[in-house]
């Protein structure tokens, strides 16, 4: 079976194809904001704009019409409220236009499913780390969230921090380039079990910026550290599971420097270690139909009214995985 995906849940409309598992077509347009944070009305006419363009990509690029599809697989949330309707409705329009099966998922659980199947480690523990969900997660029967922030994203932190030294595009890609030019300086470090904190070490950075400290040794201690707190908490997590693999997934699964960090971590605790390529940690559409066409092969699918969107979806709220 071919199942297409919609992922519209934040900056990135991404459209994939996968048939029985593997991947057909993964291709996306970002919308980046200057200067400012994520506006939702613009993340939304961004991803309505370039939705039937990217459509067609997918489909030339798997070389298959709208009839060789048979389930429509979109991302039903955590997410920001107008981008995600975009996706939501052009899903469920496709599906009732062109008579095919509807489901909804998850999209950590999509994040944490294709880097699972990429790594060929199953039933790892998740480490999911992105701009607004930094959890360890467990999948096994049912979803559960053992460690994560208790106020942002990790992502979040180096966002606002990027747009606090006034980066003209503030992301995680850029302040990694300037952070390979700094020196350490001692930062605030928030661990509580599995748990973590994010904001102080923000506000203190963001204090000792304005104080003249530069921003390539405040970028590469915010990393240094933020990293340093995740690791002690996977490492506390690993123990308390019994796990011997991890999968890291998510937007800041990209960073080199995390996965170096991780990698020397699990090498030391005889984990077996593992991320995907890039392609799949940044959003993608590739893996909601990945994740879509897995859960509908196990549990099938419902009626396109009863699926809706939820900005406030949370992993461990999914009733099967
Ligand atoms: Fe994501």
């Amino acid at each position: 079976m071919i199942t297409l995906g919609i992922e519209s849940t934040c900056h990135t409309l991404g459209i994939g194809l996968v048939e029985d598992g593997k991947i057909l077509s993964n291709i996306h347009d970002i919308y980046k904001p200057k200067n400012e944070g994520i506006i939702p009305r613009k993340a939304a006419d961004h991803h309505s704009q370039v939705f039937v363009e990217v459509l067609q990509k997918n489909l030339e690029k798997a070389q298959i019409t709208m009839k060789d599809i048979e389930l429509i697989s979109f991302a039903q949330g955590p997410g920001i409220g107008a981008p995600l309707a975009v996706g939501t409705v052009a899903a469920k329009f496709l599906a009732h236009r062109y008579g095919k099966k509807l489901i909804g998922v998850n999209h950590g659980y999509a994040h944490c499913k294709v880097s699972e199947y990429l790594t060929g480690l199953k039933n790892p523990l998740y480490l999911y780390l992105s701009g607004g969900n930094t959890q360890i997660v467990l999948l096994d029967n049912q979803p559960k969230v053992i460690g994560e922030t208790l106020d942002i994203g990790i992502g979040n932190l180096f966002d606002n921090f990027g747009r606090v030294i006034e980066l003209e595009y503030a992301h995680g890609s850029v302040l990694e380039q300037l952070a390979k030019k700094g020196k350490y300086v001692e930062l605030p470090y928030t661990v509580k079990g599995m748990n973590l904190v994010f904001s102080g070490l923000l506000t203190h950075a963001e204090r000792l910026y304005k104080q003249g400290i530069k921003k390539e040794d405040l970028t590469y201690s915010l990393m240094e550290t933020s990293f340093s707190m995740v690791c002690e908490a996977t490492e506390r997590a690993l123990f308390l599971t019994k796990k011997k693999k991890l999968v890291l997934c998510g937007g800041v699964a990209q960073n080199r420097r995390l996965q170096e960090m991780l990698g020397i971590m699990c090498k030391e605790d005889n984990v077996k270690f593992g991320v995907a390529p890039d392609e799949f940690n940044r959003d993608n559409g590739g893996m909601i139909a990945f994740a879509g066409e897995y859960l509908y092969k196990k549990y099938g699918t419902m009626p396109a009214e009863k699926w809706v969107m939820n900005t406030k979806y949370r992993i461990d709220n999914m009733k099967k995985c």
